[in-house]
């Protein structure tokens, strides 16, 4: 799919669907042209105010998303124009841009649209132009992506070919910067998506290893996979311990991105990499393991923003880590009551095999902090408790420091995969208190996120760290209408995004 910015009148724009959007018309604004940005206004006046009766009569709206199809019957170049809704004006921020683009976007080629203009007037909104436009960019990228190899009967004939993003300044270098960074985002994401999306019997850990180092050879990033062995040498007690009970061999993902060469501070990305999570002998019911392929979901979200980082060029180092492996039961699975000893020596005794995230993530953050890593950011589909507490609208964020926090409050809010603070407190400390170990690997069910976040926080040092529990998030039920049901790579495009601001930064 091609994807360009022009500066070209409305009137002469031929294409399928030239898509223009509107905001939502308050009480007392009958026909209501303030709500229209300048394209939407000409385009109204082409079509003889057909867009402002459609409000006058309430058949349009304005709502986020809403939709609505008019032929132009010869009065302009393009065949047909879609008014799509912005919502209300005062709660317009650069996210709304991605998830009108993407509705309208996915509306346009469900009526078979080849060649796509978007005129949403990006520039008339309060939050920065360029940031308005790449994530048009990225809406329309995350809306056209699919997941149909495994469909042999496929109806679905007509795809995009080319978007135009209609600018009024065409030429501007930053209007350009943004809409490749809107590319890479999106590609990246969409990349990510197809690791969550493909199914467990093909995607094992050593697949899921094999297309991140076919990635990493394509953007310029080291990938080094550690086999069995070499987990054993360096002391991997729990992402070995998951791993007993498959038939298939974990591996550990490392990526590595130089960006700062001349500095030896490195920002590590942790992502947790259970292609299949049956349970193991704490085995899950048939329901409770039915979206269970992914469970790689925070992996593929670190290798989709290492991908993202590795397109960006961005001044900082990143290492990406993926623990990868299964959770089975087998007569040599791990079981309750085993005591394991993690990278960094601490010991946790086993109370539920199906708690298997916190064990693989506790040997990859102790690797993170013998690498020297300062900061640490882990991303995991870690505890059914975090999807009971928020919803599966925002992930949960559990962070030992002020300043991190708040980036990736803002990073998510930028990127639209929205995070909600979680508390680490003391306390709760207690409920992960062994006496037979150095601590229980549960607390409970009262606080399960918390005390989950809390069991990692013995594996991150002194280093500063957050920790993401998407659980529920990497997947959406096409309720979202700017996504395909489906992988979502939840929080793919934030990492990278926080990655990016950091370097800045510096
Ligand atoms: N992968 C699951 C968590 C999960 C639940 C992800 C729902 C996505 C949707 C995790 O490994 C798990 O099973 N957690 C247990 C922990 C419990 C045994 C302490 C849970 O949340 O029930
Ligand atoms: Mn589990
Ligand atoms: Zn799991």
């Amino acid at each position: 799919m091609e994807m360009k910015l022009v500066s070209q009148a409305v009137k002469d724009l031929t294409c399928d669907a030239l898509i223009v959007g509107a905001t939502r018309a308050e009480k007392g604004h009958e026909g209501n042209k303030q709500a229209f940005f300048s394209f939407t206004k000409e385009v109204d006046d082409l079509l003889d105010g057909l867009i402002s009766s459609m409000y006058a009569n309430g058949e349009f709206k304005g709502n986020v998303g809403e939709t609505s199809q008019i032929y132009t019957m010869g009065k302009m170049a393009a065949r047909r124009v879609i008014v799509v809704g912005l919502g209300a004006a005062e709660k317009l921020r650069s996210h709304t841009f991605r998830r009108v683009s993407g509705s309208a976007v996915r509306y346009a080629q469900s009526k078979g649209a080849h060649r796509v203009a978007l005129a949403l007037g990006e520039q008339e909104c309060a939050e920065s132009l360029v940031a308005n436009l790449q994530a048009a960019v990225e809406g329309t990228l995350l809306a056209t992506y699919s997941f149909k190899k495994y469909q042999t009967t496929q109806s679905n004939g007509a795809r995009i070919e080319e978007i135009l993003f209609v600018s009024k300044d065409a030429q501007n270098q930053q209007q350009q910067a943004a809409l490749q960074r809107g590319i890479i985002a999106g590609e990246g994401a969409n990349f990510a998506r197809d690791l969550v999306n493909e199914q467990p019997a093909v995607l094992s850990p050593t697949e899921l290893a094999r297309r991140a180092s076919v990635m990493a050879g394509q953007f310029g990033l080291e990938c080094t996979i550690l086999d069995r062995p070499q987990m054993e040498e360096l002391g991997m007690g729990g992402l070995l311990a998951v791993a007993q009970g498959s038939a298939e061999p974990p591996k550990f993902i490392i990526l590595r991105y130089q960006g700062a060469p001349e500095s030896r501070e490195v920002l590590a990305l942790v992502g947790k990499g259970v292609t299949f999570d049956s349970g193991g002998l704490s085995l899950k019911t048939a329901a409770g393991m039915e979206d269970m392929k992914g469970d790689m979901g925070g992996g593929a979200a670190v290798i989709g923003a290492m991908q993202i980082i590795g397109a960006s060029k961005p001044k900082i180092n990143v290492l990406g880590l993926v623990p990868a492996t299964e959770n089975m039961p087998d007569g040599a699975a791990f079981r309750p009551g085993d005591i394991l000893r993690i990278m960094n020596g601490k010991t946790i005794e086993i109370l539920n095999t199906d708690a298997e995230g916190r064990l693989a993530l506790a040997d990859a953050l102790s690797y993170a902090v013998k690498e020297g890593c300062l900061t640490i950011i882990d991303i995991a589909t870690l505890t059914g408790a975090c999807v009971v507490a928020l919803g599966a609208k925002r992930a949960g964020l559990f962070c030992n420091d002020d300043e991190l926090r708040d980036d990736v409050l803002a990073a998510g809010e930028a990127s639209g995969e929205k995070f909600w603070p979680m508390p680490l407190d003391d306390e709760y400390q207690e409920l992960i208190e062994s006496s037979i170990a150095d601590i229980k690997q549960t607390g409970g069910r009262y606080g399960g996120a918390i005390t989950a976040a809390k069991i990692l926080e013995h594996f991150v040092g002194a280093a500063s760290w957050a920790h993401l529990d998407i659980a529920g998030m990497e997947f959406n039920e096409g309720k979202q209408t700017f996504m395909e049901q489906g992988a979502t790579a939840f929080g793919a495009r934030a990492l990278a995004t926080l990655v990016l601001k950091r370097a800045e930064k510096e």
